[in-house]
């Protein structure tokens, strides 16, 4: 079922996602060659709580998984694609790349959001992909417009991805989002115009493309979490939580 947020439900999402942009950002400017993944968790959680909210994945069951999620951040490198779970002996090294993804539950409600960075020097091909990346995500919210269908955003982001030859992860998408971290609709980063839910205002989703620099096929790792690409070829994910408006669609996990 589709759920329209309320105007009281959106004005604490839009407090939320504002919030949760504050973190992410602050993780961001941490990621460095010999910090751990560990301690890009421990840093997210300690500003989340001190804030009074409270990190959404920490214990968190998607459908189908092993268990509840271990910890309050995803961090993925590399060749991990998303839900990479943090860890002290995984020490980040100068030019890898990663996935930092983040929900936030702020008076009940919950915001998303990730985005790829590059930990010191990155080669042009790992910036490249990331940029294409970040640029998908701003191409599937110029799509998200009343009246335009799911499949339009999908539509979107191929058409645009396509010349660059990169994989585009099928197994997973972006999602409605706000009372709980995963609602409906499922939103490919791939489809056909003008098919599937129509966007309504007062809707608010999470766009999240993950592009990899080889095929679209992906592995999960033993731990029952870890999603790798296939060919173990990098990967970069980019997402926003955002609300479906009578005009323009507004980005609510922004700096402000
Ligand atoms: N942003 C992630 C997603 O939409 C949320 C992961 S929740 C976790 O898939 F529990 F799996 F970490
Ligand atoms: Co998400």
């Amino acid at each position: 079922m589709i759920i329209i947020k309320t105007k009281e439900e959106i004005e604490i999402l839009r407090e939320g996602g504002k919030r949760l942009a504050f973190v992410l950002n602050k993780v961001k400017e941490k990621v460095a060659p010999g910090v751990s993944t560990w301690e890009l968790d421990q840093y997210a959680e300690k500003l989340i709580r001190e804030m009074g909210d409270y990190p959404a994945f920490l214990n968190y069951r998607p459908e189908g998984a092993v268990g509840p999620y271990p910890a309050s951040l995803c961090v993925s490198v590399n060749d991990e694609v998303v839900h990479g779970i943090p860890k002290k002996d995984r020490i980040l090294q100068e030019g890898d790349i990663v996935s930092i993804d983040l929900g936030l539950r702020h008076k009940g409600l919950f915001t998303d959001m990730a985005m790829t960075v590059g930990v010191g020097e990155v080669s042009p091909a790992s910036l490249k992909l990331m940029k294409t990346t970040e640029k998908a995500l701003g191409i599937g919210i110029s799509a998200s417009i009343a009246g335009n269908k799911i499949g339009d955003i999908g539509h979107a982001i191929e058409s645009f991805v396509r010349p660059h030859k990169y994989g585009i992860v099928e197994v997973l998408a972006g999602h409605g989002v706000g009372r709980a971290i995963h609602e409906d609709p499922f939103i490919p980063n791939y489809g056909k115009k003008g098919t599937g839910v129509k966007l309504v205002p007062g809707m608010v989703i999470a766009l999240e493309p993950m592009l990899n620099n080889g095929t679209k096929n992906v592995t999960i790792d033993d731990d029952g979490w870890t999603f790798r690409t296939a060919d173990r070829k990098k990967s970069a994910h980019f997402e926003h939580t955002i609300l479906i408006t009578e005009g323009e669609p507004e980005i609510l996990t922004l700096l402000r």
